[in-house]
């Protein structure tokens, strides 16, 4: 059977171009999204930018262009670094749409019916960059608090707004929280737990005076806050983005989400409001949110201000797609925070890509090519029959690898799944240097053993290819091209149960052809900053 399996990143603000921590984002969910297709499901991978409220218009009045000019520039940086970098996304949702605004009144309808909305008088301290409430207090002098994560002033505000009643759904939030499936990882749950646990309180859900917003529906003058209509852009995401708009064709083409992929600034939302605000519609929640850590880089905060920014075009075009995706993804625990930094980015691109996986396949390429006429050599040793073949030692620590793998891609652990990949490339550069069939070649009454062993090891390394196919796709095809393998459809999919076909030991056929080996990736050296 075919199983749906929705996935999404958050929707970009689009007050300025992508930044290194929505590449991290992005790319992590690709990677995940890759997985699924791998295991034969049926992938939406959403992504897409969220484009309204205060923060969008005010940068675009800085810029001097039309709010709606504005954002559809920003948004096509957006796409166009995603299209650039290969991401696999089926969804790019924008919120500036027609077809997302529908969206969103039927549902404000819904909840409103429902008698979850109410009027109410708005004051507080208001963070214009986080779009969030903060709970501060002034300072002696009455002069405004500080965003504790963007240094700047709050504003005040005081304003008649309609309310969420988010206090209405205060046991069934704290149960779903409580729940060991909902939030990942596991340290961050209980952080939500004890915000919960404080009480849930009503939170404004319309601006008065700012036009860049979706207007509510009978009430001139207000437009819903930010926030409240970005997260149905989850929903307004699925569908067929040709057809009509209702919530019901949405929700039967792939929600709820298995899994909602964001920071952990934004934890909250998803993992408290959010599902109220599904509960008060009627509506299923989605299965799990994970909030991964932040990028800081050489140990300090990255910020303009800082001048220490790490643009993603520059970077891309510097040094590649491949290389940023491995690093990124098998360096930082996934969940955690992580530092960027340049020296052992080098490293770990040229030890582990380069050298440890790039010159297994070429030695072993090579050695197949020269001693066994350009194609991979018989499975055993000849003379034996299939019943004395002892299994390849390296055909148990494959299966090891490939299951633990599987194991830490269910879990988010992306680290996991590229460390016990990287430890296959290990343990197989260890077997050949070990069996150094570059001696045993020169006794021809040992050629039958030679075959066996360097079969082996293009196996081995038939399945690290695989295994890193999530992780980082151009260069497993690369390998698996080298081995004469066809590249994998990571973008498309496979049908179910192939994957458990493919990384069955033996699946590289004996004769296959072996093309001439190239280096899988050049070592990189740079000249500068990264
Ligand atoms: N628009 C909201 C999300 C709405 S979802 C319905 C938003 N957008 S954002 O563009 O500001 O942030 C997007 C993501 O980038 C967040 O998940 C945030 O955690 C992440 N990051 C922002 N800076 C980051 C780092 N320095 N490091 C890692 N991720 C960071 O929030």
């Amino acid at each position: 059977m075919v199983h749906r399996f929705t996935l999404t990143t958050p929707l970009y603000y689009v007050n300025d171009k992508p930044h290194i921590g929505s590449v991290y984002t992005t790319l992590a969910a690709d990677a995940m999204a890759r997985w699924r297709r791998l295991q034969g499901d049926w992938v939406c991978l959403i992504t897409g930018c969220d484009e309204h409220g205060l923060k969008i218009q005010r940068s675009a009045a800085a810029a001097g262009v039309p709010t709606k000019d504005y954002v559809d520039c920003m948004a096509g940086h957006f796409a166009a670094l995603w299209q650039r970098i290969g991401i696999s996304h089926d969804r790019f949702v924008r919120t500036s749409t027609p077809r997302h605004q529908r969206l969103v009144h039927e549902f404000y309808e819904r909840v409103r019916s429902n008698g979850h909305i109410r009027l109410g008088q708005q004051q507080g301290w208001y963070c214009v960059a986080c779009e969030e409430f903060k709970d501060a207090d002034s300072g002696k002098d009455g002069a405004p608090p500080h965003c504790p994560i963007h240094d700047r002033p709050l504003e005040w505000r005081d304003e008649e707004n309609l309310f969420f009643c988010l206090s209405h759904f205060q046991e069934p939030v704290a149960q779903l929280v409580a729940r060991e499936d909902f939030i990942g990882p596991a340290s961050r749950r209980r952080e939500v737990q004890r915000f919960v646990e404080a009480g849930l309180r009503d939170f404004s859900i319309s601006r008065v005076n700012l036009p860049w917003g979706i207007p509510v529906p009978h009430r001139p003058g207000h437009t819903f806050y930010v926030w409240f209509d970005a997260l149905l852009g989850y929903i307004s995401a699925l569908g067929d983005p040709d057809g009509p708009q209702d919530l019901a064709t949405a929700l039967a083409s792939g929600w709820p989400a298995r899994l909602h992929l964001i920071g952990k600034d934004i934890l909250r939302f998803h993992a408290v409001y959010w599902p109220a605000m599904l509960l008060a519609a009627d509506l299923p929640l989605p299965k799990r949110v994970f909030g991964h850590g932040f990028l800081t880089r050489e140990g300090r905060k990255m910020g303009k201000t800082l001048g220490n920014t790490l643009d993603p075009e520059a970077l891309f075009a510097k040094v590649g797609v491949e290389p940023v995706r491995w690093y990124l993804l098998r360096d930082i625990q996934f969940g955690e925070d992580g530092d960027i930094q340049q020296q052992r980015f080098l490293d770990l691109v040229n030890n582990d890509l380069a050298n440890t996986i790039g010159n297994l396949v070429n030695r072993t390429v090579s050695m197949s090519r020269r001693w066994f006429a350009d194609c991979v050599p018989p499975r055993e040793a000849q003379g034996e029959s299939q019943d004395d073949v002892v299994p390849h030692p390296l055909a148990a620590v494959a299966a090891a690898t490939t299951a633990r793998v599987s194991q830490c891609f269910d879990q988010q652990d992306l680290q996991g799944a590229a460390t016990a990949t990287l430890a296959l490339a290990e343990t197989t550069n260890g077997y050949l240097s070990e069996q150094a069939p570059w001696s045993a070649i020169k006794d021809a009454s040992r050629r039958g053993a030679v075959a066996a062993v360097l079969y082996g090891v293009l196996e081995a390394t038939r399945l690290v290819g695989i295994c890193l196919q999530p992780l980082v796709p151009e260069l497993s095809n690369r390998l698996l091209v080298q081995l004469g393998c066809d590249p994998l459809e990571s973008r498309h999919g496979l049908p179910p149960g192939a994957w458990e076909q493919l990384v069955r030991w033996g699946g590289l056929p004996h004769d296959q052809p072996l093309p001439q080996a190239s280096p899988l990736l050049a070592r990189l050296e740079l000249d500068g900053d990264l």
